[in-house]
C-alpha cells in the first residue's frame, strides 16, 4: 500500500524537531471582553468557538475581600455567577451560563508554606507549578497531581483531577486537600456573601473537595505535603498479554505506576515508578512529549495526515502514524530526560517536583508564533475527543476482556485512531470520601481520538469508540471524569455516586437560590442528554436510535454493538441499506 508523502513529512519534521525547542506562544486568555460583554472559551477550543459562552461582566479579584464583594454583587442581584481559572482546561461546559464570571486569573499571589504542619495554602487561582515549586523550596513535596501542570489549584480540585496512586492519600489531588476557604452566597444580614472555612472532618468538607464550581467560589486551598522525595521511573514496553490480570499487581507494587495500553499494537507500557531516597543520584525531569512545544507546522502536518486518512478511509495510514509515534515515544522515553536535557537510559531518577507533572508548552514568550501547545486552537492543529471512564478496580478486568474481544471482531487496526494519541492510559485513584470522588479504589482509563473540524462529521471506526464508551459508562457503570468526556458519558451519572444526594443537599444549603448553577452545568450534573438532532451521536450528544443520528449520507448508520450488544453505534456500511 503506497504511503502518501504526508506521513513521511510529518514524521521527519517530528523526529528532527524534537525537544530542543525553547520558545512558544503561551495559550490564549480564555476570557475575551469588548464593549458588548465577554466570551469564555475552553483552551482546546472545544467550546467557545463553536458554541460561544457569553457573559455580561467578568470580575478579576486579586484578594479574598474583592472576591467576597464580587460574589455579594451577584448574590444581591440574584444573578447567575460562574468561576473559571486563567487556564480553562475543562471540557464539559461547567463554567458556562453565568451572567457574571469570576476569573481567578489574578487571584494567585499568595502561596504560603507552613513547614511546621507540612502544608501549603494557596490562592485558588495559583498555578499548580507555582505551588509545587514553592513547596519544594521549603523541602516539601506534593505527592499527587494531574500529569498536566497547566491548571489552577481551585479548578483542578473542583473536577477531581488526579495522577496515579493507590498509596498514602492516593492519586487524586483533592485527597491531599486538608482545608478549603470558599466564598458562598448569603442573606442580606451577612452582606450577601460569606466565607466558609472548611477543614478535614467538617461535614461540608466532603462536598467541597470536588464541587464543580457549584457551591461557591473557592478562595484558598490548603494541601498536605510530605518531606521532599525523589522518584525512579522506568518504562517497560511489553506485550499486552495478561494486562487484565497484571494491572492490579502493578498498581499495588509501584507507588506511582500507570500503564499505557496500545490495543492496535498489542502493546502495553508499564511504568515502574517508585519513590527513592533523596540521596539517590539523578536530576531527571519528566517533560512529557505530548505537553512539549510543537512547531505549528508539525502539529498542522500531523493534523493534515489524520484528516487525509479520515477522508480516504485509510486505516492503514492511521496505523502507520500510530506505529511511528509509539516508536518515537519509546526512543525518547515519552519525554523523560536524565539530566534535564536528554534521555540516556533507565531508570530516570529525579525530584518529585520535576517528575509528577509537566507542561513545557505553557512557558514561552508571546513573541514566538511558530510553536505552541499542539492543541492550541489558533494554529488549527490537533482536535480530539477525550473520554475518561473510572472503574471500580473489581470490574476492570472484565472491561479489558471486552475491549480485547471488540478488537478481535472489529480488527486491531480499528484501534489505531486512539494509538496515535496515547492509546488507553490506565491510572489508579484511591477511594475518597469526597462525595463526587471515587467511592472505591479505582482504575481510570483515558483515550483520545480524532475530532473533525465540522460538527457532525463521522470518523473512521467511530463505531468502535462509541461502543467502548457505552460499554464503559453503561455496561460497567464507570464514572465519567468531571473535567473531560462527551455528554453521553454523564447520562445517569447521579446514580453512580452513593453520596450524590448528600452533594445536592450541601448545594441546597450553601446556594439556596442556585446562583452558582446554570443550564449548562445542570446538564452535566444531572446527566441530561443533549438534543437528538441529526448527527447527534457523532458528537457524543446522544446515543443513536435512528440513522439520522449518525450520517446516512456518508454511509454511517445506527447499528448494534459487536460485543456489548445493547450498544447503539454509528457504523460505516458501503451498501445503501443499513
Ligand atoms: C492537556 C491536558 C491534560 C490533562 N491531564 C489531566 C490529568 O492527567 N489528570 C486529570 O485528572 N485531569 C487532567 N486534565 C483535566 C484538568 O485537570 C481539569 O480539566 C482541571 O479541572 C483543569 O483546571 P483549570 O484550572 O483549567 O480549571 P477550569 O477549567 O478553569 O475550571 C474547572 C471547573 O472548576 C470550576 N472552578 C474553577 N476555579 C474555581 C474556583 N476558584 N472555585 C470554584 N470553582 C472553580 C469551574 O467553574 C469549572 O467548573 C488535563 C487537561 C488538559 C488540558
Ligand atoms: C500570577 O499570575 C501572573 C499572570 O498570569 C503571573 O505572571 C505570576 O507569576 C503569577 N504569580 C504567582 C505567584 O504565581
Ligand atoms: C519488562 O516486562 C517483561 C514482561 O513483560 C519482563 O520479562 C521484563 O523483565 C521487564 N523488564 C524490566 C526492565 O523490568
Ligand atoms: C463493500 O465492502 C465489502 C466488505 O468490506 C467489500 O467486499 C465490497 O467490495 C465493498 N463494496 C463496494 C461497492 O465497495
Amino acid at each position: 500500500m503506497p504511503i502518501p508523502n504526508f506521513y513521511f513529512q510529518a514524521l521527519i519534521i517530528l523526529l528532527t524537531s524534537g525537544s530542543a525547542l525553547t520558545g512558544a506562544m503561551p495559550p490564549q486568555n480564555p476570557v475575551q471582553c469588548n464593549q458588548a460583554g465577554c466570551t469564555l472559551s475552553n483552551s482546546y477550543g472545544v467550546w467557545g468557538d463553536r458554541q460561544p459562552c457569553h457573559v455580561t461582566t467578568a470580575f478579576y479579584p486579586t484578594t479574598e475581600s474583592e472576591l467576597l464583594s464580587a460574589v455579594a454583587d451577584a448574590s444581591r442581584r440574584k444573578l447567575k455567577v460562574k468561576s473559571v481559572s486563567k487556564f480553562s482546561h475543562t471540557i464539559p461546559k461547567l463554567a458556562c451560563g453565568g451572567t457574571i464570571l469570576i476569573s481567578t486569573e489574578r487571584y494567585n499571589s499568595s502561596i504560603a508554606v507552613d513547614p511546621a504542619n507540612s502544608a501549603v495554602t494557596a490562592d485558588a487561582g495559583a498555578g499548580l507549578r507555582a505551588v509545587i515549586d514553592r513547596a519544594a523550596e521549603a523541602g516539601l513535596s506534593l505527592a499527587a497531581a494531574p500529569y498536566w501542570e497547566g491548571v489552577s489549584v481551585g479548578g483542578a480540585i473542583s473536577t477531581g483531577a488526579h495522577g496515579s496512586s493507590w498509596r498514602g492519600r492516593g492519586g487524586a489531588l483533592h485527597d491531599h486537600v486538608v482545608g478549603i476557604r470558599m466564598v458562598v452566597a448569603a442573606g442580606e444580614a451577612e452582606g450577601f456573601a460569606r466565607v466558609v472555612d472548611l477543614k478535614e472532618g467538617d461535614s461540608l468538607f466532603s462536598a467541597a473537595k470536588v464541587s464543580l464550581g457549584l457551591l461557591g467560589v473557592i478562595s484558598k486551598v490548603t494541601f498536605s505535603l510530605e518531606p521532599a522525595f525523589k522518584r525512579s521511573i522506568t518504562f517497560n514496553f511489553s506485550s499486552d498479554d495478561g494486562i487484565e490480570e497484571e494491572f492490579m499487581d502493578h498498581a499495588n507494587k509501584y507507588e506511582f505506576g500507570d500503564i499505557q495500553w496500545y490495543p492496535s499494537r498489542h502493546e502495553a507500557v508499564y511504568r515502574y515508578d517508585d519513590r527513592v531516597p533523596m540521596s539517590t543520584p539523578g536530576d531527571g525531569v519528566n517533560d512529557f512529549i505530548g505537553f512539549q512545544s510543537n512547531f505549528a507546522l508539525v502539529a498542522k502536518t500531523v493534523r493534515a495526515s489524520e484528516k487525509a486518512a479520515e477522508k480516504s478511509r485509510d486505516t492503514n495510514a492511521k496505523c502507520i502514524l500510530a506505529s511511528s509515534f509509539v516508536a518515537y515515544k519509546k526512543l525518547i522515553a515519552n519525554g523523560l530526560k536524565n539530566n534535564n536535557l536528554l534521555f540516556t537510559g533507565y531508570p530516570v531518577v529525579g525530584h518529585q517536583r520535576r517528575m509528577q507533572t509537566s507542561g513545557s508548552c505553557l512557558y514561552s514568550p508571546e513573541s514566538d508564533k511558530t510553536t505552541s501547545c499542539a492543541w492550541d486552537p489558533r494554529i488549527k492543529a490537533l482536535s480530539f475527543f477525550e473520554s475518561t471512564a473510572i472503574f471500580p478496580a473489581a470490574h476492570f478486568a472484565a472491561f479489558v476482556r471486552d475491549v480485547k474481544k471488540l478488537r478481535d471482531l472489529a480488527g486491531p487496526a480499528s484501534f489505531c485512531g486512539a494509538d496515535i494519541y496515547n492509546g488507553f492510559l490506565l491510572r489508579f485513584v484511591k477511594k475518597s470520601d469526597a462525595y463526587l470522588g471515587q467511592p472505591k479504589d479505582s482504575v481510570v482509563v483515558d483515550f483520545n481520538y480524532y475530532r473533525a473540524d465540522e460538527a457532525g462529521t463521522p470518523r473512521l471506526h467511530g463505531d468502535v469508540w462509541e461502543e467502548v464508551e457505552q460499554m464503559a459508562f453503561f455496561k460497567y457503570m464507570a464514572r465519567p471524569h468531571w473535567g473531560k468526556n462527551r455528554k453521553v458519558g454523564f447520562l445517569r451519572v447521579g446514580r453512580k455516586y452513593p453520596n450524590f444526594g448528600r452533594f445536592l443537599e450541601a448545594r441546597k444549603g450553601l446556594d439556596p437560590l442556585g446562583i452558582f448553577s446554570s443550564e449548562w452545568s445542570d446538564e452535566i450534573l444531572f446527566g441530561r442528554e443533549g438534543g437528538r438532532g441529526d448527527g447527534c451521536a457523532l458528537e457524543g450528544l446522544c446515543v443513536c436510535s435512528e440513522d439520522r443520528h449518525c450520517s446516512p449520507r456518508d454511509g454511517y448508520f445506527c447499528q448494534w454493538g459487536l460485543v456489548y450488544k445493547e450498544a447503539r453505534v454509528c457504523r460505516y456500511s458501503n451498501t445503501s441499506t443499513s
